[in-house]
């Protein structure tokens, strides 16, 4: 199940900066991510077959517009967002799209709920508040929903790179994932931004036969 591609909708900064204002923490940002960033996010995307493609913290769609496109259809695309309000923009600009409110860590159940056993690419626009150091790590619950051939993506803001929350997430995903590869710096974001790349999660994946 995938959403119509749409470019006919005016552009909802003025949602997500409603929402930075209201809630910075879980927004963590002033803008929606431009289309570099998003292509670079979504890069994993299979062109071919019907992947299952879940986005974490989708907020108005930048990087769903781009997953849209190119699944054209094919698949499953599911889009978690835990606040309700950018839930809502995203259903008008996306249709079809499967939206579910909810937490990212609840992965497991909703892919489970759908009949999915588990995802071709995971691409995350959640925050470093989203991976607190606390608590089980949200890096093995997206490690253990992906099929042993998945990829998971994170951007981030190159000028919180060497943040606390940053670091520990990298060193998070290296217990998980075999691969993590750091792109380059997407400039013509605002901020500058970066994606890290995770392959092939250690131990207890989600089966290609799955
Ligand atoms: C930095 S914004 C990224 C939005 C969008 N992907 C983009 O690139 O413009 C972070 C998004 O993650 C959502 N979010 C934060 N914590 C979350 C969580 N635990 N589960 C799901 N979504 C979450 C926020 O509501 C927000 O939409």
């Amino acid at each position: 199940m995938t959403s119509v591609p749409t470019d006919r909708h005016a552009p909802v900064s003025g949602a997500f900066l409603r929402e930075f204002v209201r809630d910075p923490r879980h927004t963590a940002s002033l803008f929606p991510s431009s289309r570099a960033l998003a292509e670079a996010a979504a890069a994993p995307v299979p062109r071919t077959g019907d992947p299952v493609v879940v986005e974490l913290g989708p907020g108005t769609g930048p990087v769903t517009d781009l997953v849209a496109r190119r699944l054209a259809g094919r698949g499953h695309h599911l889009a978690v967002e835990l606040n309700p309000r950018l839930a809502g923009v995203l259903r008008r600009r996306h249709p079809g799209l499967d939206v579910a409110v909810a937490d990212a860590r609840d992965l497991p159940a909703l892919l489970a709920e759908r009949g999915l056993g588990g995802a071709d690419v995971v691409v995350s626009g959640l925050p470093w508040a989203a991976y607190p150091a606390a608590g089980p790590p949200l890096t093995a619950v997206i490690a253990g929903a992906l099929r042993a051939d998945g990829a998971f993506t994170q951007f981030g803001y190159a000028c919180t790179r060497f943040l606390p929350p940053a670091r520990r997430l990298r060193v998070r995903l290296a217990e998980v994932f075999e691969e993590v590869v750091e792109g380059r710096t997407v400039f013509g974001n605002v901020p500058p931004a970066f994606v890290l790349t995770a392959r092939r999660p250690r131990g207890g994946p989600a089966s290609p036969a799955d």
